[in-house]
């Protein structure tokens, strides 16, 4: 269609499936290659079709990042392409777009963001710049969150959504990702579960696991979204913070567990979830081995 009609450009409109599907369309066009063969990282060798993103979401970020998440139909697998070019010229964010999202949308695409501020919060990549960011984005997401969820045109709570997922894709487009959404997109595929949905069963779990090496971080976080008073000890401090986490995804409705999720896929799961962080930049505090990582999908298995 772009190359039919002689498209010089792209508006990607949408939630971030569909900006990263502008991305893949804009970068496959003037490197007359398929998605598949851009996955990967620094692949896209020319210059993309000028993208321009308006999203209709609040959490992916992807309006502002240089990632695009496709998903292999026959192989059920997510591939990612990461690349500088595919960051959008511009974006225009408005909240009255967002009105409307139903309370599910709304909880799952606010935990990516939160997700996203998170990881690359406690990544070894972060930066006092992305620090700022990460920061400015949990502490709007645990005050307004909750409000956009349950009354959605509360307009000042869709800006704020709207801005914490900028500042989050911000961050993360610099400090990288980790665990939750290597995990996220291996299960996600195999199962069809929304993204949003995946990583909040997978926080939880992953930040239990790093806790001993990011422990002076989550104190921080719980300091600053006032889940904790300061004289509070670190280690309290952090296990309070991942259960206000955990407290805030049970509160949206969102399961601990996937409801499909079986002991015979977890090996491969865990590899292919390995193969991703520790293969792109994700610069993840704690290292997991296969071992593992099995055990620590275990947990998200329906008892
Ligand atoms: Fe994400």
């Amino acid at each position: 269609m772009v190359l039919k009609n002689h498209c010089d450009g792209v508006l990607a409109f949408g939630g971030g499936s569909s900006i990263d599907a502008a991305k893949a369309i804009a970068a496959c066009v003037t490197n007359t290659k398929t998605a598949q063969q851009l996955a990967g990282v620094f692949k896209v060798k020319q210059a993309i079709l000028p993208l321009y993103a308006i999203p209709t979401t609040a959490g992916t970020g992807s309006e502002v990042t240089p990632a695009a998440v496709i998903s292999n139909s026959e192989s059920h697998k997510k591939e990612v392409i990461i690349d500088p070019k595919l960051t959008p010229r511009m974006a225009a964010l408005d909240c009255n777009l967002m009105l409307e999202l139903p309370p599910a949308i709304t909880a799952a695409t606010g935990v990516d963001a939160l997700t996203h501020a998170i990881e690359a919060y406690i990544s070894t990549n972060a930066t006092d710049h992305t620090n700022e960011l990460a920061l400015s984005a949990i502490k709007l997401i645990f005050k307004l969150l909750e409000t956009a969820v349950t009354n959605g045109k509360n307009v000042q709570a869709r800006q704020s959504m709207a801005m914490a997922s900028y500042y989050a894709g911000m961050a993360f487009s610099r400090a990288g990702l980790g665990y939750v959404h290597a995990i996220s997109h291996n299960i996600g595929a195999k199962y069809a579960v929304p993204h949003g949905i995946a990583n909040a069963i997978i926080l939880p779990q992953v930040l239990d696991f790093s806790l001993p090496n990011i422990e002076d971080k989550l104190a921080n976080l719980a300091r600053l979204t006032n889940i904790v008073d300061n004289g509070v000890s670190d280690k309290n401090a952090a296990k309070t913070f991942i259960a206000a986490v955990r407290q805030m995804i049970k509160s949206m409705g969102i399961p601990h567990y996937f409801e499909n999720l079986e002991a015979k896929d977890i090996p491969e799961l865990a590899r292919s979830a390995l193969k991703e962080a520790h293969f792109t930049p994700y610069a993840v505090p704690k290292y997991l081995d296969q071992m593992g990582c099995e055990n620590l999908i275990s947990k998200m298995m329906k008892a």
